[in-house]
């Protein structure tokens, strides 16, 4: 393809529509650096089909410069930055002169406005207005070129959380994409604004990342932080600080205690330049909570997703059939909670093999891993799992497991009992016809007779009713879950559905991307 540079709207448009092709759209203000190369170069290695354009634009974007800032003295060197962008991978450079983008001037445009809780933080708090005039540009732009999807640095967190809730707010039909900060040998980040440092501002300005990095390893060792020690190095290496903070990575909130993600971000200035740097504080790894009800697809793709993570695998479904088959094996009546307390009491239950495909649950030494998804067993654990000691003694196993996180687990009340702090949370669920059909599948591969597809929807219903209306522990989707409905979608469709809930969760910078 024919590497082109647009300025008018008109001649890019005309070129779009000739190429019938989704829009990979990276936005810039220009300056590139080795950053942008990177997410131009990541975008090019993602592409999912041949049909889709890279795009970048190059826009200084007037708006989101106050009076007194930098606008005027920005680097402009459209020919440079066409020129890295194109070694990237991009396949089109769009350059809009400020009328393209405001025809009207600014004046006679919607703005937008962007919420005080995430505007007065960090950034925000000294750059007033910043926020908005970025918030209101990628309005403008993806309006014009209505992309399928937008790749962002996390370099500028603070506005990829804005324009995260922007899009999600607006209900805008646009994948983000988002790829952690990119730094040279030094671990110094790469920005455009770089090039308005002196020499000896450069090696002054090494203390940012320095201290940041140092700050972030003390933490991981100890699990405390001091602010007071890295603002007073970095007042050491002759940077005046604008703010140093640690706040939570999505709702910017300041932290006293660190809990969940939270972001160590500082800006400074290095003579007139002024520079951010950030980190990422987690006490422990992530994890990840998939409820829903039976036969919603959730162990297949759970399965695969930790898998591609690396991380461990939790089907505490599994947990509760291991204790109903005991208490079945041991013609113990389901309603006899003494009985059943006993018997449970000293019993040893436990997963073995890492392997994901070939994970095996052993009670009490048993291998039960077949035997536990017989139809005896599915019709009477609902029964057994709600009941109050069985809740805790599995509850409590389930959260020692995942104690230091790097977990993913399935079941009904991971996002609201178990791990109710879980990182990301997902609620899989589908239409009682099409999980019938699922679980009949998966019955006659395990050699089970089947009954009709009518009873075991039926039965299915019947399940997702005790499990809903239970007292202790409901089935329920978590306030903070997302649901994916997954009638239609093969597990390929669910996975990518779930990586992408995943990147949004959680920073690069703390788990790179699985493989799609
Ligand atoms: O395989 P299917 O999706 O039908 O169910 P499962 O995940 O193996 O779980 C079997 C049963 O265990 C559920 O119907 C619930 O009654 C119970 N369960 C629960 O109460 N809490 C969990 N976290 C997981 C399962």
């Amino acid at each position: 393809m024919e590497k082109k540079i647009f300025q008018t709207n008109a001649e890019l448009k005309d070129w779009l529509r000739e190429q019938n092709s989704a829009i990979i759209f990276i936005p810039t203000m220009g300056g590139l650096h080795p950053g942008h190369q990177f997410l131009i170069k990541k975008a090019k290695e993602r592409k999912t089909h041949n049909n889709q354009i890279i795009l970048v634009s190059i826009f200084v974007n007037p708006l989101q410069f106050s009076e007194g800032e930098d606008f005027k003295k920005y680097p402009r060197n459209i020919n440079r930055d066409s020129e890295l962008a194109f070694i990237a991978g991009a396949d089109a450079i769009w350059a809009p002169d400020y009328i393209e983008v405001f025809p009207g001037g600014e004046d006679s445009h919607f703005k937008i406005q962007v919420p005080q809780t995430l505007n007065n933080q960090l950034c925000g708090a000294e750059r007033k207005g910043h926020f908005d005039g970025v918030a209101t540009v990628i309005i403008r732009l993806i309006k014009i070129i209505k992309p399928e999807k937008i790749i962002l640095g996390e370099k500028d967190w603070q506005q990829l959380i804005i324009i995260r809730k922007l899009f999600q707010e607006l209900s805008l039909p646009i994948k983000i994409e988002s790829f952690a900060t990119q730094r040279d040998q030094s671990g110094f980040s790469y920005s455009s604004r770089n090039a308005y440092l002196s020499h000896s501002e450069r090696v002054n300005a090494q203390a940012l990342p320095n201290v940041i990095q140092e700050a972030k390893a003390n933490f991981t060792k100890d699990k405390i932080i001091s602010l007071q020690k890295i603002e007073s190095k970095l007042k050491q290496s002759n940077l005046e600080i604008e703010y140093i903070k640690i706040v939570d990575a999505f709702s910017l909130q300041e932290k006293q205690n660190i809990k969940g993600i939270c972001l160590l971000a500082a800006a400074v200035r290095c003579g007139s330049t002024r520079l951010i740097d950030h980190t990422f504080l987690m006490p422990r790894k992530p994890i990840i909570a998939i409820d829903g009800p039976a036969g919603a697809g959730k162990s297949t793709v759970t399965k695969e997703f930790a898998k591609r993570l690396g991380f461990i695998y939790l089907d505490t479904g599994a947990m509760y059939r291991a204790v109903t088959w005991l208490i079945l094996k041991n013609s113990i009546d389901p309603n006899n909670e003494v009985e059943i307390q006993n018997i449970l009491k000293d019993t040893k239950l436990e997963f073995k093999n890492s392997k994901f495909d070939e994970q095996k649950i052993f009670i009490n030494n048993i291998d039960v891993t077949e035997k536990i998804r017989s139809p005896e067993v599915t019709s009477i654990v609902s029964e057994i799992a709600k009941q109050q000691f069985v809740r805790k003694l599995l509850t409590t196993k389930q959260q020692v497991i995942g104690d230091s996180g790097g977990l993913i687990a399935e079941g009904r009340d991971i996002g609201t009992a178990v791990f109710p702090d879980a990182d990301v949370k997902i609620f899989l669920t589908a239409s009682p016809k099409e999980r019938a059909k699922r679980r009949s599948l998966d019955l006659e591969k395990r050699g089970y007779q089947c009954t009709s597809i009518e009873d075991l929807e039926k039965e299915i219903k019947a399940r997702d009713k005790k499990d809903s209306e239970r007292e202790i522990a409901p089935l329920k989707k978590a306030q903070d879950a997302i649901e994916i409905v997954t009638d239609g979608l093969n597990i390929e469709d669910v996975l990518t559905e779930m990586i992408y809930i995943f990147r949004s969760k959680i920073p690069e910078e703390i788990w790179p991307s699985p493989n799609l």
